[in-house]
C-alpha cells in the first residue's frame, strides 16, 4: 500500500518500518536536513535497527522522504505524526495537528480516490472527531466516512526498542469512524503477526486507551519511588519488594524499578496533557497530580543523596554518568539527570559528564557550563562523588577500583556489596544501608 507519514520524528520514522513488508512509505517532514540525512539512509535520531530499515527501504526504492504534501494524491493512507508538545499550563499544543489536518485537507479538495487520515500523534480525547474532522471537512469541502476515511491509531513504542515494538506490538488499537477506514487500516496491518489481538473502536476510545496506558506505565513507576523512599526510612531494599511483588502475577514484574523518575517526549508531557484534559471537563484526578508530584520531586532528592554523602556541594567535583532519559536512546528532553546537573550547577558545583549516546544532545543545554568526558573511567576519575543518573548497560562494569568516592546510584546499577569491598560509600535510590 502506499503510505504517507507527515511528521519525520520517532513515531514518524518508525512507519518506515512498514518497507520491511512491501509498503511504500513517503515521510513528509519540514526540516530540510533531515530528509536529506533520510534519503541517504541515516536516521536522524539514535534508534537501535532503524539505520538498516531505512537504507533497505531507500535502495529498494520503498522510502522515501519529501518537503511536499503532493504526495497525498497518490496514497492510500496518511499518518499524522506530528509533535503534540506542551502549553505552559501542561495542556496539549495542537498547533501542528490543526496545521498538518488544513495541508491534508487542501490536497484531498482535488481528490476523486478514497483514502483514510490517520491520526497518531498522541492526542487528547475528542480531539480527532471535534478538531481534526471538521478542519479536514471544512478545508476540503468532502465528507468524512463518504469521501475520506478518518481513524486513530494509537502507538505504543519506546525509544530504544521502537523497531521490535514496532513490528511485534502487544495489540493494534484501531478507532475509527467507518468500516471502510477499517477494512483498509487491517489490510496494511496484515503484514504483521495475524494473532496480534487487533480492538476496533471509535476514534476517542482510542486517544484515551493511549492515555490511560501511559498514566498507568507513569504509575507504577512513581509508585515504585515511592516506595522506595520509605523502603530508605526502614532500611529495606526495595529491589528486592520490587522483585517480589512482581511475582505475583496481578502486579507483574515491569516497570518496578526505582530511580529518579520518569522523563521522555512522552510520559511527563502526556500526564500533564490528560490532567489538563481531565480538569477541563470538569475533574479533579488525583492520581494523576501524585504520579506528577512524585516525578517532580525525584531529581531533587537524588542531590539531596549526594549532599547527605558529602555535605555542601560547592566547590566540588561531581562525575554525572548519564544524561539521556533511559538507555539506548540519545534523548534527553525532560531527563531527570538533566535537572540534577542544573541544580548540582546551582550549587556550585563542578559537573562532569560522560553518556554513551547523548554528549551532542547534552552540549546544546550544557555548552561550556560542564565538562565532557570520553569514558566512564575519566569521568570518575579524582571526583568528589559519582552519580550514576542512566541505566546504560556499560555502567554496570564499572571499574570499581577507579573510583575514589562515595556512589550516588539513581539506578542501582552497582552492587553495594562490591562497593563495600573496595571500601567505597554507597547510596542506592532505596537501598537499605544506605550512609547517612
Ligand atoms: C513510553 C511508553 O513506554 C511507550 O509504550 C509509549 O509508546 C511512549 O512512551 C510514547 O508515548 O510515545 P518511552 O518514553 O520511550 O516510552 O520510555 P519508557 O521505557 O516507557 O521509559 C520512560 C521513563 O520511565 C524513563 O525515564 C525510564 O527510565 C523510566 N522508568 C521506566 C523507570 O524509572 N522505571 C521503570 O521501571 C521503567
Amino acid at each position: 500500500m502506499k503510505v504517507v507519514v507527515i511528521g519525520a520524528g520517532y513515531v514518524g520514522l518508525t512507519i518506515a518500518c512498514f518497507a520491511e513488508f512491501g509498503h511504500n512509505i513517503t515521510l513528509v517532514g519540514r526540516d530540510k536536513n533531515k530528509i536529506s540525512m533520510i534519503n541517504a539512509g541515516k536516521p536522524p535520531i539514535y534508534e537501535p535497527g532503524l539505520g538498516e530499515i531505512l537504507m533497505r527501504g531507500i535502495k529498494a526504492k520503498k522510502i522515501k522522504a519529501v518537503d511536499d504534501y503532493g504526495a497525498i494524491n497518490n496514497s492510500d493512507i496518511v499518518f499524522i505524526c506530528v509533535g503534540t508538545p506542551s502549553n505552559e499550563d501542561g495542556s496539549i499544543d495542537l498547533s501542528q495537528i490543526k496545521t498538518c489536518s488544513a495541508q491534508i485537507a487542501e490536497q484531498l479538495k482535488h481528490m476523486e480516490k478514497f483514502i483514510v487520515v490517520v491520526v497518531k500523534s498522541t492526542v487528547v480525547p475528542q480531539t480527532t472527531i471535534n478538531i481534526v474532522k471538521p478542519i479536514l471537512e471544512n478545508v476540503s469541502g468532502k465528507k468524512c466516512g463518504a469521501d475520506f476515511g478518518l481513524a486513530m491509531n494509537p502507538e505504543f513504542l519506546k525509544e530504544g526498542d521502537a523497531v521490535e515494538d514496532f513490528i511485534h506490538p502487544d495489540k493494534i488499537v484501531l478507532g475509527v469512524t467507518d468500516d471502510r477506514s477499517y477494512e483498509i487500516l487491517e489490510k496494511l496491518y496484515d503484514c504483521l503477526d495475524k494473532n496480534i489481538p487487533r480492538i476496533k473502536t471509535d476514534v476517542t476510545t482510542a486517544e484515551m486507551i493511549k492515555y490511560a496506558q501511559n498514566s498507568a506505565l507513569a504509575s507504577r513507576v512513581s509508585f515504585i519511588n515511592e516506595i522506595a523512599n520509605i523502603c530508605e526510612k526502614f532500611s529495606v531494599d526495595v529491589k528486592t519488594v520490587a522483585y517480589a511483588i512482581g511475582l505475583d502475577n496481578r502486579i507483574g514484574p515491569k516497570f518496578l524499578r526505582a530511580g529518579p523518575g520518569f522523563g521522555g517526549s512522552c510520559f511527563p508531557k502526556d500526564v500533564k496533557a490528560f490532567l489538563a484534559a481531565a480538569k477541563n471537563a470538569g475533574e479533579d484526578p488525583l492520581m494523576l497530580k501524585a504520579i506528577l508530584n512524585v516525578n517532580a520531586s525525584r531529581p531533587y532528592r537524588m542531590v539531596e543523596m549526594a549532599e547527605k554523602a558529602v555535605g555542601n556541594l560547592g566547590g566540588k567535583n561531581i562525575a554525572v554518568l548519564g544524561l539521556a532519559f533511559k538507555n539506548n536512546t540519545d534523548d534527553i528532553r525532560e531527563s531527570p539527570a538533566i535537572t540534577v546537573v542544573k541544580e548540582l550547577l546551582k550549587k556550585g558545583a563542578n559537573v562532569r559528564v560522560y553518556d554513551p549516546q547523548a554528549m551532542d544532545n547534552a552540549r546544546k543545554v550544557f555548552g561550556s557550563t560542564i565538562t565532557y568526558e570520553n569514558s566512564k573511567e575519566e569521568c570518575v576519575k579524582d571526583a568528589d562523588i559519582c552519580m550514576i543518573l542512566t541505566e546504560w548497560d556499560e555502567f554496570k562494569s564499572l571499574d570499581l577500583s577507579l573510583v575514589k568516592c562515595p556512589i550516588i546510584d539513581a539506578r542501582r546499577m552497582v552492587d553495594p556489596e562490591d562497593a563495600k569491598k573496595h571500601g567505597i560509600p554507597y547510596m542506592g535510590v532505596g537501598w537499605k544501608n544506605n550512609i547517612r
